[in-house]
């Protein structure tokens, strides 16, 4: 009796054994289940690569928006020689503002600010954040845009497209033969002197800016041509241009044609499109965090699958349509002279006349885009995360809106009216269907973050590390006139 009991308790205790065994392994499991699905400690849904693989297939991407593109090396003499053009304030009007002034390769080939401040600035070296106009405000009206991968746009250039190829062949960079509109010519009208890209068109243009690079005092009341004509001179002029100019092109003849050509090919040069994305769509399953791919999913699909539609404008393997679209994004600073009381800014309108482009602004791509802040063409945006939920619902993100979140001051002037006639616009373009912006998509404060996830899986690692951008930045033995420009930031660290 005993002894059964005992055994009974055995067989009892044994029973316990296996149950606490096979809990354990029940935990085991979902442990091991959980880790599979938080990949670094996030914990929404696992998204299935095949998924993704078939968005890939369907657009079609290829990862390498440079593939079979014809671009210079930084190493190359006539890059060289526009990397000592791009960083000489020599260009400038007084000697005080230079390309690098506001597209620095350490600020992701922009100035890190909302608006730009080129001349007189209080302290012409001091990039970024802390650079001041004794006007207290910023004198520019848009936002500079990254020079990086500038060889890859083959439609136009500038927020409204302005300086624009004719013949908008993929893949050129505006070199098929077909001519280039400057604003040196009427809409679409060839530009005979625009030179060959749209990147050499487009740097005839800055030093003919009174706030970029002019300033008010030189060639006063002279023609675009003036200017460059004024500045070649002052370069053949000084001590050592001409041979720069001798050894690149075989003769020390400085004209500003060969100005535009040699910062064109410097400019074409700043190719950054290795990153985490492209490891992925070429094959690396591994290359992208799962909060990654769940973002890629929500960019490419659309609204109506769940997704947010993202790619109905920044799409291919640029991440734009290189078109123009209306998102009534706040209107601040000093405006380009429309409206009323001169203080906005009607966009592409202003290329075309077309009232369907009034307050449309060209798709901006994707790559890099987390080193690209603030956002928007007034830079009225510091974070992914607020201009990402700003796309969702404009009309009552721009209620909450203030830039008071904006670390540089920048005037309001109008924007309170000027945004709501864009708000407006965008409303009349919703409803009679010929706006791409989806009206109605909700994300979670997860979805935003996914997508960001995804926006930093575009950023190539070299352009986070000043070591790797050294190549692009000239050292003090290549100062050619004096006047290269030495940045430091607000704290007097070199950049
Ligand atoms: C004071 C700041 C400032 C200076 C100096 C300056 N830029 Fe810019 N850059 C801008 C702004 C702002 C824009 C956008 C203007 C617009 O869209 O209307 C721009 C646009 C560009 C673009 C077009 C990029 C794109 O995505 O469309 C290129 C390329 C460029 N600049 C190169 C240059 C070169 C080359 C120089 C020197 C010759 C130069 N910049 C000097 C502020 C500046
Ligand atoms: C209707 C076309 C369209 C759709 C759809 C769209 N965008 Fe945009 N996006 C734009 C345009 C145009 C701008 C620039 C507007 C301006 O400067 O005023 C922009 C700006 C941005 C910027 C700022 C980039 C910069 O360099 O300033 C980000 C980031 C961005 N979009 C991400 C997204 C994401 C993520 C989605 C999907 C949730 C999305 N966009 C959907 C057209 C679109």
């Amino acid at each position: 009796m005993f002894r059964r009991i005992d055994s009974r308790l055995h067989e009892f205790s044994f029973i316990v054994h296996e149950v606490m065994n096979f809990q354990k392994l029940i935990f085991f499991s979902l442990f091991i289940f959980l880790l599979s699905c938080s990949n670094g400690g996030d914990d929404g849904p696992t998204v299935h690569d095949s998924e993704l693989r078939v968005i890939i297939s369907e657009q079609p991407l290829s990862g390498d928006p440079a593939l079979n593109r014809n671009l210079p090396s930084i190493t190359e003499p006539l890059a060289q020689l526009g990397m000592k053009l791009f960083f000489t304030k020599a260009l400038g009007g007084e000697f005080d503002s230079a390309c690098v002034s506001c597209h620095h390769p350490v600020l992701g080939g922009g100035d890190d600010l909302s608006l730009p401040i080129g001349v007189e600035a209080t302290e012409p070296d001091l990039l970024g954040p802390g650079r001041k106009h004794p006007s207290g405000n910023p004198t520019v009206p848009r936002n500079a845009p990254t020079t990086f991968n500038v060889s890859l746009w083959d439609n136009s250039l500038f927020h409204d497209g302005r300086v624009e190829s004719l013949g908008k062949t993929v893949g050129v960079n505006g070199e098929d033969g077909q001519g280039i509109r400057t604003p040196d010519t009427d809409f679409d009208t060839v530009d005979p002197l625009s030179g060959p890209n749209l990147s050499v068109a487009q740097a005839r243009f800055p030093v003919t800016s009174a706030e970029e690079m002019r300033t008010e005092r030189f060639v006063v009341d002279g023609s675009n041509e003036d200017v460059r004509r004024a500045l070649a001179s002052r370069l053949s002029a000084m001590e050592g241009w001409p041979a720069e100019f001798q050894s690149v092109f075989g003769d020390p003849t400085i004209s500003y044609d060969r100005i535009a050509l040699a910062i064109g090919a410097y400019e074409r040069s700043q190719t950054f499109v290795e990153n985490d994305w492209k490891a992925y769509v070429l094959g690396d399953n591994s290359a992208l965090s799962n909060g990654a791919k769940r973002g890629a999913l929500l960019f490419f699909q659309e609204p109506a699958d769940g997704g947010a539609g993202c790619v109905r404008c920044h799409s291919g393997d640029f991440f734009t349509d290189q078109k123009y679209h209306v998102l009534g994004f706040p209107q601040v600073g000093p405006g380009k002279g429309n409206g009323g009381n001169g203080t906005d800014d009607f966009g592409r309108f202003r290329e075309t006349g077309l009232e369907k482009d009034r307050y449309a602004f060209r798709t901006p791509s994707m790559l890099n885009v987390a080193q690209m802040g603030p956002y928007g063409h007034a830079g009225s945006f510091e974070t992914l995360e607020e201009v990402i939920e700003y796309h969702l619902d404009p009309a009552s993100s721009f209620a909450s809106y203030s830039t008071s979140s904006l670390r540089q001051g920048v005037q309001e002037n109008d924007m309170q009216a000027n945004t709501q006639e864009a708000l407006d616009k965008l409303a009349v373009l919703q409803a009679d269907g010929t706006s791409k912006l989806p009206a109605s998509v909700e994300l979670t404060s997860q979805e935003v973050s996914d997508l960001v996830s995804f926006l930093n899986a575009l950023t190539d690692p070299c352009v986070t590390e000043r070591e790797c951008l050294a190549s692009w930045i000239p050292t003090p033995e290549q100062d050619v006139d004096g006047f290269q420009v030495v940045a430091f930031d607000e704290n007097g660290n070199p950049l």
